[in-house]
């Protein structure tokens, strides 16, 4: 608590009104302050008595730099659980890592288990065409030589028509579509239409005894032409 003792012209620049007739609700009403005064009876002439209360430190806005520190704070607290978020759902989308340093892809049963050579070779039979998860996923036949061996390269099953999964017909030695009827030999090279391409290829390699789905870049052996996929 603070006292002063103002003359009338002091009162006059610190407790005047508008209207120039001093009114102490008026003052205390005004633009905050931190301190009120509170008037004693004014007399022309007179001295007059201003009391400075100050208000409670606990009523005070914190200052810019609390203000700033509890910002960050915030801001570091939201941080933390959003990029725990973000980074599973990043790499969600992200391409399915190689199984190999080539860039291949170990292939897959039905069931979801890695394809291994010897054991594949015990149930499926010379001329076998069966399918198997091959690279980004795709179903992709894994061929059986009339030797007894995988064969080095993979068939893609997706139709170059429209999308469709192209099944295997062994009575009819050939793959053909259930979709719009399009036909491929018994190696994917298209044999009749709509289809526009043969199906893709994929390299089958063995790699610590399980197969392995490599891209196929080169020419196409059943065409002599480029890949059309690569
Ligand atoms: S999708 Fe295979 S023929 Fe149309």
């Amino acid at each position: 608590m603070a006292a002063s003792t103002l003359s009338s012209a002091s009162l006059s620049q610190l407790c005047s009104s508008k209207n120039g007739v001093f009114a102490p609700s008026q003052a205390l009403m005004g633009k905050p302050a931190r301190t009120a005064l509170v008037l004693g009876k004014a007399r022309r002439g007179a001295k007059i008595t201003c009391q400075a209360t100050s208000i409670p430190a606990d009523d005070r806005v914190p200052d810019m730099g609390k203000r700033q520190l509890m910002n960050q704070l915030l801001l570091g607290a939201l941080s933390l659980p959003t990029a725990g978020m973000l980074i599973p759902y990043a790499t969600f989308f992200a391409p399915p890592g190689a199984g190999g340093g080539s860039g291949g892809t170990v292939a897959k049963d039905a069931i979801g288990n890695d394809v291994i050579a010897a054991e594949w070779l015990k149930n499926h039979g010379p001329g076998d065409r069966t399918l198997t998860q091959g690279l980004k996923g795709d179903p992709t036949y894994l061929v059986v030589e009339s030797d007894r061996t995988i064969a080095t390269y993979g068939i893609n099953a997706v139709c170059t028509h429209l999308g469709c999964v192209v099944p295997w017909n062994a009575a009819e030695n050939k793959f053909i579509c259930p979709c719009h009827g399009s036909q491929y030999n018994n190696q994917g090279r298209v044999v009749r239409g709509p289809a526009p391409l043969s199906l893709a290829l994929a390299h089958a390699d063995i790699d610590d005894g399980k197969v392995v789905f490599v891209p196929w870049v080169e020419t196409d052996f059943r065409t002599g032409e480029a890949p059309w996929w690569a």
